[in-house]
C-alpha cells in the first residue's frame, strides 16, 4: 500500500502512531502530578525495561502530561563518563523558562537563574580549568548557593530553589532522566539524596528516570533507602490486545484493516516488543497490495523487516563491541536457548564454555555492561538488554 501513508514508526525514541498498553502508567503519573503540586508526599518514578520497549517514548509522553498541567519540565540523557552538572543545569533552565510566563515576580526568576549559573559553572571536579563553556544565562552567578563543588549538597540546594519557584505558581518541576543507568556513582547518590530531601519537605519537584532493568539495583547499591524513594515501573512488551491495538488503530485511520490471522502472524514475529511491532507493521504495510492485510502479506514482508532490524536494531549494537566482547556475547547466545532476552546465563558457564578463568572475562563483561548491551539482574548471571539478541547472534555466521 501507499508507503507515503505508512503510519508505523520504528526507530529509537520515535513517537508511535498509537501509544498502546500504557494507560496505567499514564494514570499513575496524573495522580503523582496532582499530589506533588498539592505538597502531598509522593515518590519519584523510575521506568525500567529492555531496549526498544518504549521507555523513551513513554518518558516523552509523561513530559507532555506535565507540560499540559503547566509544570516546568526538562529532560536529559545521561551518558557514561559525563557529569550531570551541565545537563541538569540546562534542563532546569528549560523548566524555569516554561514557568516564567506564569510568574509575577521577575526577580525571583532572576535569583534562581543566578543560582543555576553558579551551579553550572562549578565544574572543578572535572579538573578542567580553562573551559569556555557558558550556561547561556545573562545575569551574574549567585555566590554561596549550589556552588560548593559537592554535587550532593549543590543538587539539594538547586532542586529546593527550583521547587520554590514552582510553588509560587502552584505547579511543580519535573526532571526527566533517560538512560539513567549511565549516571556516574557520585551523581546517582546525589540524585537519591536530593530526591530524599525534597520528598521530606514536600517540595514540588520530581525526578522521572528511565533505564535498563538493573537500574533499581544500581540505585539501591547507592542509597539503601532508594527502594522507598522511587516507584519502579517495569515497562514490558505489549500483551496481545495492546499489540493488536498498536497496529490496528493507526491503520484504521487510513481505512486499512488486518485479518485476524495476519495479527496472529505479526504477534508471533514481534513477541509484542514495541520496536518490533513497528518494524513488522511498517514492512507489512509496504508489501500488502490491498486492505484487508492477510497473513500471507505478513510472511512476504517479514524478511524485509528482519533485514532492517538486523542493521538498525541489532547490527548497530553488535558493532559497538570489540572482538573479545563479541565472543563473550556469542557464547552467551549459545548458552541461552530461550528466545527471550530475559533469559539469564550464569557467568561461570560462560567461562567454562570458553575454557577461561572467570576473572579473566570480567573486563569483557564489564565493558558490555557499560555499553548497555548486557546487564546483570541477579548476582553471577548476565542477560541481554536487547530483546531477541540471542536469536539474532545464533543466526550470524560464526566467523568475524
Ligand atoms: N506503547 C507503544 N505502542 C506502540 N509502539 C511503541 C510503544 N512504545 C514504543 N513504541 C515504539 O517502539 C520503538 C522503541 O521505543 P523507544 O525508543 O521509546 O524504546 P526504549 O525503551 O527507549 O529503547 P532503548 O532502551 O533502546 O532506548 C519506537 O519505534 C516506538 O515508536
Ligand atoms: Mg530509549
Amino acid at each position: 500500500m501507499d508507503p507515503v501513508r505508512n503510519p508505523y514508526a520504528p526507530g529509537a525514541g520515535q513517537r508511535p502512531p498509537e501509544l498502546a498498553g500504557r494507560d496505567r502508567e499514564l494514570q499513575v503519573f496524573e495522580v503523582v502530578l496532582e499530589r506533588v503540586a498539592r505538597g502531598r508526599p509522593e515518590r519519584s518514578l523510575v521506568l525500567t525495561g529492555l531496549r526498544g520497549v518504549g521507555k523513551t517514548v513513554l518518558l516523552n509522553t509523561l513530559r507532555s502530561q506535565a507540560i499540559t498541567r503547566l509544570w516546568g519540565t526538562g529532560k536529559i540523557e545521561a551518558r557514561p563518563d559525563q557529569s550531570l552538572r551541565r545537563p541538569v543545569a540546562a534542563a532546569l533552565h528549560m523548566a524555569i523558562r516554561e514557568l516564567a510566563p506564569q510568574h509575577r515576580a521577575p526577580d525571583r526568576i532572576a535569583d534562581f537563574l543566578g543560582v543555576l549559573k553558579a551551579f553550572a559553572l562549578r565544574v572543578t571536579e572535572s579538573g578542567k580549568v580553562r573551559d569556555r563553556w557558558q550556561p547561556g544565562i545573562d545575569g551574574p552567578a549567585a555566590v554561596g548557593r549550589a556552588d560548593s563543588g559537592d554535587i550532593e549538597i549543590d543538587l539539594v540546594e538547586l532542586f529546593t530553589d527550583a521547587a520554590s519557584v514552582a510553588t509560587d505558581v502552584g505547579t511543580g518541576v519535573a526532571l526527566f532522566i533517560d538512560e539513567m543507568q549511565d549516571c556516574g556513582p557520585g551523581d546517582v547518590s546525589a540524585l537519591c539524596a536530593a530526591c530524599h530531601e525534597l520528598s521530606q519537605t514536600g517540595a514540588p519537584l520530581i525526578v522521572v528516570g528511565a533505564g535498563l532493568p538493573h537500574l533499581p539495583a544500581l540505585l539501591s547499591a547507592s542509597k539503601s533507602y532508594s527502594e522507598r524513594l522511587f516507584r519502579y515501573q517495569r515497562i514490558d512488551r505489549l500483551d496481545r490486545i495492546a499489540a493488536d491495538h498498536a497496529l490496528c488503530a493507526p491503520a484504521l485511520r487510513e481505512g486499512v484493516e488486518f485479518e485476524s490471522k495476519a495479527l496472529d502472524t505479526l504477534y508471533d514475529a514481534s513477541g509484542g516488543y514495541p520496536y518490533f511491532v513497528q518494524a513488522y507493521g511498517k514492512a507489512t504495510w509496504d508489501h500488502a497490495p490491498r486492505t484487508p492485510i492477510t497473513a500471507a502479506d505478513v510472511r512476504v514482508a517479514a524478511p524485509e523487516a528482519e533485514a532492517e532490524l538486523a542493521v538498525g536494531f541489532f547490527g548497530s549494537r553488535y558493532e559497538r563491541a570489540t572482538p573479545a566482547e563479541r565472543e563473550y556475547m556469542r557464547t552467551m547466545a549459545a548458552l541461552s536457548t530461550a528466545d527471550d532476552a530475559a533469559e539469564a546465563v550464569p557467568t561461570a558457564d560462560i567461562a567454562k564454555a570458553l575454557v577461561r578463568k572467570p576473572a579473566s572475562l570480567s573486563p569483557a563483561r564489564d565493558a558490555l555492561i557499560k555499553k548497555g548491551l548486557i546487564y546483570s539482574g541477579e548476582r553471577g548471571t548476565v542477560a541481554f538488554t536487547v530483546p531477541h539478541f540471542g536469536r539474532y547472534l545464533r543466526a550470524q555466521p560464526a566467523s568475524d
